[in-house]
This record gives C-alpha cells, structure tokens and sequence, in this order.
C-alpha cells in the first residue's frame, strides 16, 4: 500500500528517496512521486508508471536537491492518474505526502474552499497540505502539530515548507512512520525496509508523535507536544531479503524458503514453554478459558487452521473473526479469553484496530503471532511470537502463512500441556514431527514439476472449486485464495460436504476441482464427494497422500503427496496449491508479485 519516504542532508539525496520507493514497491502501488527543494525553489515528478519511469524521469529532467520527500500511492480518494499522485502541493512550496485516510477531509475541505483555497486533486491528502498552509505562522513543526488536531483518522504524513529548505517534518497517527539516522543526513519512511543501505539505526515514532529531521538533528514530540526520545535501535537483516537471487519472482523464492523459514520459526524451541510466548506467558496463558482469533487475509487462514490444533490438541474453546467484521460487531467479550492477533506485517489497520478494540472491551490476556517484531501489533500486545519467515515481499503470502502455522501449532501443544491434555511422549512426538517437518515439505517441493503441467491446463480456465475437509477446509480456502489474487482466476472453496448444498450446480466438465485429500479420518467422506463431482462431469486435480489409494483415472489427476503427516499436514498440502497459482499465474504472464489492485501491507480500512 502506500508508502512514504523523506530524507535531508548535505548532498542530492534524490538517489535515496528513488531507491527507498523501490524497496516499497512490493507493497503494491498505482502511482509515485518525488518533491525536492533544489536552490530554494520546490520541483516535483510524478509518474502513474512505476518507479523506473519516475527514476528515469526524475534522471533526464536532473531533479536534484538536498531535501525531501517520496510516495508511492495505491488509490483510496481519487482513481490512479497524475493529478492526485503524491507528493500533492499546496502554496509557497508546500508539498506534502500521506498515508492513510482523513475521514473529516470533505468538512476541511469546505472550510478551506472557503478561504479560498483551489483543489486540484480528489485526494484527501490536498486538504491537508492546505490546512498546513492556511495554519503556517513561521515554523513548520508547530504548523504540523497544529493541524493534527484537526485530522481524523489514521494517517502518516512527510511536508515540506518553502521557507524551511533544510527541513522535513512527520507526523503519525495510526500508520507507520519511523526516523533513520544517519551520519550528517536523516531520513524517514514508513517501513524502515525503505532506508536499508543508508542506514541500520531507526527510531520508532509513537501514535501522535510530530518529528522534524534536519541533516544535524532529530526533534519529536508526542500527541500531548511534550518532548520524547525515541529510543534508536539497529535493525539489521533487511538487506539480503529483497534480492532475488536465481528465481523469477519473489513469490517462488519465498515458497521454496518455507523449509528454512520454518527451521528459524522453531529453532525456538526446545519444548513447548509459554515462555516462547513471552515472559508473563506461564501465568497469562493458564488463567485463559477461550481463545478469539483474529486477522485478515492469508493470516485469518492460519488462524482457522489453529481452531481445529487448538481445540483438539489443547482442548480450549475457539473462535476465529475477520477483522473487519469484529471490529464494528457488538460482540460479548469474555474477559478470559486470550485475544490472538495474527499479522504477517503487524500494521494491517483492520487487525490493529480490532485488536485495539478488544482491549477497549476489557481483554487484558493479548498475544500477536507476527512476522515484523517492530511492528505496532507486536508493540500493543502482553505476548508475542515472531514467526522468522524473513521479509515477504510477494503480495501473495506463502511462507509467512506456513510460519503462522507452526506457531499457532507450538501455541496448541503449550495450551495442550498447560491444561493437562498432552503427556512428555506425545510432546516428545509432536516436537520430533515439528523437527522433520522442513525436510518434508522439501519433498513436497520437489512435486514442481508435475504441478507445472496442471498450471498449463489451469491457465485456460475461468473458474475453479477448491475442496477439503476439517483440518485441511482452510488450506483449500488459501488455495483458492492464492489462485484468485494472482491468476485473477475466480476460484472459491467449500468445505467438500457443503458441495450438495449450492456449489454443485457449478460443475461441468468446464469446472476443475482441486481437492485435498489427506490420509486422515475424513479420507472415505471425501472420496463420496468426489464421486458426485465425477457423476456431474467435473474433472478433478487431487493432492493424495501417498496411503490414499486414490490413483489416475479418467477425469481425476492425482499428485501423489508424501505418507500422511499427522496434525502438520495442512502446512505440507498448502505448498503444492501455492506452486499450483504460482505456475498458473506465470503461465497467465501476470504480475505475480504485484497483482493488479492489490497490496502487500494494508495500511488502511
Ligand atoms: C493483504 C495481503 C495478504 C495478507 C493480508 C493480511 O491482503 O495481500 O497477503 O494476508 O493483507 O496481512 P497481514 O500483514 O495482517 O498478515
């Protein structure tokens, strides 16, 4: 989604604000732009390209200077064209860019419209840098915190002042915006992945918080316009993650890094310990009846998934919400639930607020499974755990999910054995399985080549149902996902009983049906399933474990699996759906990494 970089220093720091926009792209965007103050005077490029078109515009124009700002835009007020791509001027050189949404932007607009002021984009962010301009008494700082208490939403923003050429101020209000320090330069961006090469040092700003940033200094105040320090910290480890190395796309680099994702995940644990879940965990996590999972996306998945561990292994009543939906749902809160949020990147706005939004209802027992231990979800909660997927830079989210799902795996095992439901053999088990499972799912990936032969037939579908049963029902809810986000192909699963139910009149010979069948207790139910489909036509793709007996056939393709894998399989029967989209969308000639209208972090609701 949007992202935001600023940067002051002694020299053209043009260099920096492209390559930081570069390093943001992964979270899909529709339009960029650049403003810096060059000899005093504000210049500005904008491109509804990408960030090569903006670099090589910014190149052949020699838009140089010593100061500011980037963006990158994915529509919300405005469709994608020049006019409202960012950065977004206001009078005397103010330029500003922004994240987020201003829910109060049509009354601001109004009053400002009423001075006078002439708007030229149909963004939200115009009215900001309007209301900046219209509140300016000479000190750009005070402007910022000013306006911001007339802003509602959640917002991050970067502004810059003709008559202050060596400054740039910030300001966060429900989105990221972090400070880099440099040597003689500052910077600020709203992910610190934008800054990786020019700086490992990052302070982290609050809710509330206004930054100004010179080259020589670093000013904050919080939400009450007191003086803070924000601590500094050096975040490392950014850097080799966004290079591409011998594949075609991030996607396919991230699905074959699941086995050593997953090794990082569980390196750990040696048993299952609350403390794995921070340092409170033993007490917290014993005084719990319930768990409410929630999350969005691929991350809600996962936690349908851990329903299914959590109450058969740990014995514990659970629910699963979308985010969006708790979040303005009038629900009865159990204060001796834990609340588990599940966030790859810790910043999607829907999981946060919810999240937010359970606290504000009483729910003291919180814990985020996240993969950015920086991030404002992993800062709000009583406990943590960072999944070690690396950074995912696919839009499509492939070993985070599988991340998630190990650790929603130790977390149900722990509960399991906390409650008095796992002995130490089954633990013994469980850990041996969890050990194993990396070189499994490196078997599991040697399929690739038979999935590539499928992904050509698939290529010239328009729809596809998914099936699964228990335990793997979300699996092929996140197959189908995969497929549609990144093949635009419409697919959409049911949990294979259900099919009689409605889904049935869809299949024809024109319909393939992807069913996943593990070996598990479920195995005789869905071969009845499978034969209505067969009855009706339907050409069915099985991922079969290896025990299942099911075999090639007219009408039912079958890749063979690995020996049934216990509780763990669903993270062993996902990996083949995510090359099956993989494939189908390369076979497609799609944007794997960047799928049309979508976006990797999202930063608003
Ligand atoms: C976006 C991404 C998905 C992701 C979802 C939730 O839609 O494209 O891949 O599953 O957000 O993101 P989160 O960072 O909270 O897991």
């Amino acid at each position: 989604m949007c992202g935001i970089v600023g940067a002051v220093a002694q020299r053209n720091i043009v260099p920096v604000l492209v390559e930081g926009l570069r390093r943001l792209e992964y979270r899909g965007y529709d339009s960029c732009g650049v403003a810096v103050m060059h000899r005093g005077e504000l210049r500005r490029a904008r491109s509804v390209s990408r960030v090569s078109a903006l670099d090589a515009e910014v190149h052949d124009s020699h838009l140089d200077g010593t100061c500011g700002i980037a963006h990158t835009r994915w529509a919300t007020h405005g469709a994608p064209v020049t006019a409202n791509a960012h950065p977004i001027l206001s009078r005397d050189g103010i330029a500003l860019v922004h994240n987020g949404i201003i829910e109060n932007y049509e009354a601001l607009r109004e009053m400002l419209r009423a001075k006078g002021y002439e708007f030229v984009s149909q963004t939200d962010t115009e009215v900001i840098a309007h209301l900046v301009h219209s509140l300016y008494r000479g000190d750009l700082f005070e402007t910022v915190c000013d306006a911001m208490k007339q802003l509602h939403g959640a917002y991050a923003i970067a502004v810059l002042h003709g008559d202050q050429p060596h400054t740039v101020v910030g300001a966060r209000q429900g989105s990221p915006l972090v400070v880099g320090v440099g040597n003689g330069e500052n910077y600020l961006a709203s992910d610190a992945l934008a800054l990786t090469g020019s700086t490992d040092r990052f302070a982290f700003l609050e809710e509330g918080d206004v930054v100004e940033i010179t080259p020589e200094s670093v000013k904050i105040v919080d939400r009450e316009g007191l003086h803070v320090e924000r601590e500094v910290r050096v975040v490392e480890a950014y850097g080799g993650a966004v290079e591409l190395g011998p594949y075609r796309h991030f996607m396919q680099k991230e699905i074959f890094e699941q086995p050593r994702a997953i090794t990082d995940t569980i390196a750990q644990a040696n048993r299952f310990d609350p403390q794995l879940f921070g340092a409170g965990a033993a007490n917290a996590l014993s005084e719990i009846d319930s768990v409410l999972i929630i999350g969005c996306g691929t991350s809600c998945y996962a936690g349908l998934t851990a329903k299914y561990w959590l109450e058969s292994v740990a014995k514990i009543p659970t629910q699963v919400e979308i985010a969006s939906e708790y979040r303005y749902r009038e629900s009865v809160p159990n204060p001796k639930s834990l609340v588990l949020v599940i966030s790859q990147s810790g910043e999607t706005a829907d999981t946060l607020a919810a999240l937010k939004h359970a606290q504000s209802l009483g729910h003291t027992h919180t814990l985020a499974i996240c993969n950015v231990a920086t991030s404002a979800i992993m800062r709000l909660t009583e406990l943590s755990f960072l999944t070690h997927a690396g950074t995912e830079i696919g839009v499509a989210s492939t070993k985070a999910f599988t991340t998630q799902l190990v650790s929603l795996f130790m977390l149900a095992v722990t509960l399991g054995k906390l409650r008095g439901h796992v002995e130490a053999t089954q633990e013994a088990v469980f850990l041996a399985q969890l050990r194993h499972l990396p070189f499994a799912l490196n078997s599991v990936l040697a399929l690739e080549p038979q999935i590539i032969a499928w992904a050509e037939e698939f290529s010239r579908k328009d729809h596809a149902l998914f099936l699964g049963r228990g335990l793997h029902y979300p699996i092929a809810l996140e197959g189908a996902l995969k497929l549609k986000e990144i093949s635009y192909i419409h697919a959409e699963a049911y949990p294979a009983g259900e099919l009689k139910h409605g889904p049935l009149a869809l299949v024809t010979e024109a319909m393939p049906v992807v069913t996943v069948a593990p070996n598990d207790t479920l195995l005789e139910k869905l071969k009845s399933n499978m034969q209505e489909v067969r009855a009706r036509g339907g050409e069915l793709y099985v991922f079969a474990d290896a025990d299942t007996r099911i075999v090639n056939e007219a009408g039912i393709h079958v890749i063979r699996m690995p020996e049934h894998y216990g509780l763990l399989s669903p993270i062993l029967h996902v990996a083949p759906l995510q090359l099956l989209a993989y494939h189908t969308a390369c076979a497609r000639g799609t944007d794997v990494d960047k799928p049309r209208n979508l976006a990797k972090s999202v930063t608003v609701e």
